[in-house]
């Protein structure tokens, strides 16, 4: 069995603007900013995977047909349940609409349901929020999505691991 989910990793000019972000809301919220190295969009949650599900996990991931495209982050914000504050789209792009769907079909189709709730696409930014984070615009943070990941989340805090990637079709913006 391993803890798994589909997710995008920043490039390393956003995974910096993004982690200098955190550390200005841990710093007026409270909490803990989530380390550089660990900042993540996730795409598709799976939770634990038996190793025997693996092929048809790669499957899926390797029919999908969207596109590169570029996401830009231009919002802050904070769930009230998971304690977490967060960076999104005001208005999510169509390509990333279009690869979460693409992915989330072909998953569902091999029996990985997935999340019941509609997706609502954020980077986990800071957890253990100790006060609520406004709604509020941010200068924008992007990268070109040209790629998508397989990443396990290790035991005992171990941090995560990118098992395997796909790359996304040519063509987006
Ligand atoms: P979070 O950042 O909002 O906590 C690895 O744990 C990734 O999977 C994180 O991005 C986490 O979101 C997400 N995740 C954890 N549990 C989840 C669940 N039950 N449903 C959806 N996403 C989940």
């Amino acid at each position: 069995m391993a803890r798994l989910f589909f997710a995008l990793w920043p490039d390393a000019g956003a995974r910096d603007a993004l982690a200098a972000c955190g550390a200005r809301i841990a710093a007026s919220a409270g909490g803990r900013a989530v380390p550089a190295a660990k900042l993540h969009l996730t795409l598709a949650f799976l939770g634990e995977v038996a190793a025997d599900r693996a092929a048809a996990l790669r499957e899926a991931a390797g029919e999908v047909e969207a596109r590169a495209f570029r996401l830009e982050l231009d919002e802050i914000g904070s769930f009230r349940r998971s304690g977490v504050a967060w960076a999104g789209c005001r208005v999510p792009p169509p390509g990333l609409s279009d690869l979460q769907a693409d992915l989330a079909g072909r998953l569902a189709r091999r029996g990985f349901e997935g999340e019941s709730r509609a997706y609502a696409p954020h980077l986990t930014l800071v957890r253990r929020i100790a006060a609520p984070v406004a709604r509020e615009a941010i200068d924008p943070v992007s990268w070109r999505v040209a790629a998508f990941s397989l990443v396990e989340t290790l035991p005992a805090g171990g941090g995560y691991a990118t098992v395997a990637e796909w790359r996304l079709r040519d063509g987006g913006t």
